[in-house]
């Protein structure tokens, strides 16, 4: 593993429009370079990786360059995706005349808040189990903190409400064991998937709390507002023992910028570098300057990279 990037895990989050998918991507590139096979994984419902690389994304995973692959989830589809294989796995376990009410309810389900959080959850978790060991790194390009934040600690939530699911379902099971089966245990398919999504879940919250497998990286910009919400992020995600290691600042106007205008903000954005320097003092931060133009071809992504090495 590179010496900076030893994790082949990382979360790049952060404030919209700070930079988290062009880093996410220099880095990707810096990686690829190296000779890593490594997996890009945008989990933004509103994409631009494919635009940032001039491919068409999808749900698997696209050759961008050698050794560099992405793929970018669309919850919406992840959504109906599940709901079809619930309705799957109730074939056969539903009475016919009940079948489109049953349909409907779980149509009614995921539509609700939240369901395609957890189905973007499930992919994540999906992709962690059956990738890691294609690639030697997978990065997820996320949303905005506030989204990271909560997908993250998702399988805390989770947890609890499948212990609940499972419980229930034990305490039916037990009801009907008594009622029909002569007290012999009846197969109940609905369980056994309960009990494997819990086991998979299992395995990835293991993955994600260990910091010699996976890495959040935060992406901010030296200004207030981004410092505070990176602080507030950091603070949560080390609630959940999950621990930030990088910081990345992009976008510092670069040394040569003149012009009375140029020289204010430069002046401003000063204190704000001071700043950063003592909030985050524990943190290893990597300084990135704003390119002339916006970073959209390989070139300026191999340039943003040479700041992230
Ligand atoms: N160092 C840089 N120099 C110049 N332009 C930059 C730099 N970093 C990012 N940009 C530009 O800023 C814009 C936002 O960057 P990017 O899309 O990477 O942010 P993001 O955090 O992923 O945004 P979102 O929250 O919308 O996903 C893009 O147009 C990008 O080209
Ligand atoms: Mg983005």
């Amino acid at each position: 593993m590179h010496r900076k990037w030893r994790q082949p895990i990382l979360f790049v989050g952060g404030k919209g429009g700070v930079g988290k998918s062009t880093s996410t991507s220099a880095i990707g590139c810096m990686l690829a370079d190296r000779g890593y096979r490594t997996l890009i994984v945008s989990t933004d419902p509103a994409h631009n990786l494919g635009h940032l690389f001039h491919r068409k994304m999808t749900g698997k995973p696209t050759k961008l360059k050698e050794n560099l692959y992405g793929l970018e989830i669309d919850p919406k589809e992840e959504v109906s995706h599940y709901l079809s294989s619930v309705k799957q796995n109730l074939k056969g376990l539903v009475h016919s005349h009940m079948v489109q009410e049953v349909h409907r309810q779980i149509d009614l389900a995921g539509a609700s808040p939240g369901s395609e959080e957890s189905a973007l959850f499930d992919r994540i978790v999906n992709i962690i189990l059956e990738e890691k060991n294609q690639y030697e790194y997978l990065l997820f390009d996320t949303a905005p903190t506030g989204h990271t934040i909560r997908l993250l600690s998702l399988p805390e939530l989770m947890g609890v409400w499948m212990d609940q699911m499972i419980k229930k379902r034990e305490k039916i099971n037990n009801s009907y064991t008594e009622l029909l089966n002569d007290g012999q245990a009846v197969d109940d398919p609905i369980y056994d998937v309960l009990q494997r999504r819990r086991v998979k879940f299992q395995q990835v919250r293991e993955i994600l709390l260990d910091s010699s497998k996976t890495g959040f990286v935060f992406v901010m910009n030296p200004e207030r507002l981004p410092i505070m919400e990176t602080k507030h992020a950091i603070q949560q995600l080390e609630q959940f023992d999950l621990p930030v290691e990088h910081l990345i600042v992009n976008k510092i106007l670069p040394d040569g910028a003149d012009g009375n205008f140029l020289l204010k903000r430069k002046e401003q954005e000063k204190k704000y570098l001071q700043e950063i320097e003592r909030t985050f003092k524990e943190k290893q931060l990597l300084y990135v300057p704003l390119l002339s133009q916006d970073v959209a071809s390989m070139d300026q992504l191999q340039e943003v990279s040479t700041f992230l090495q």
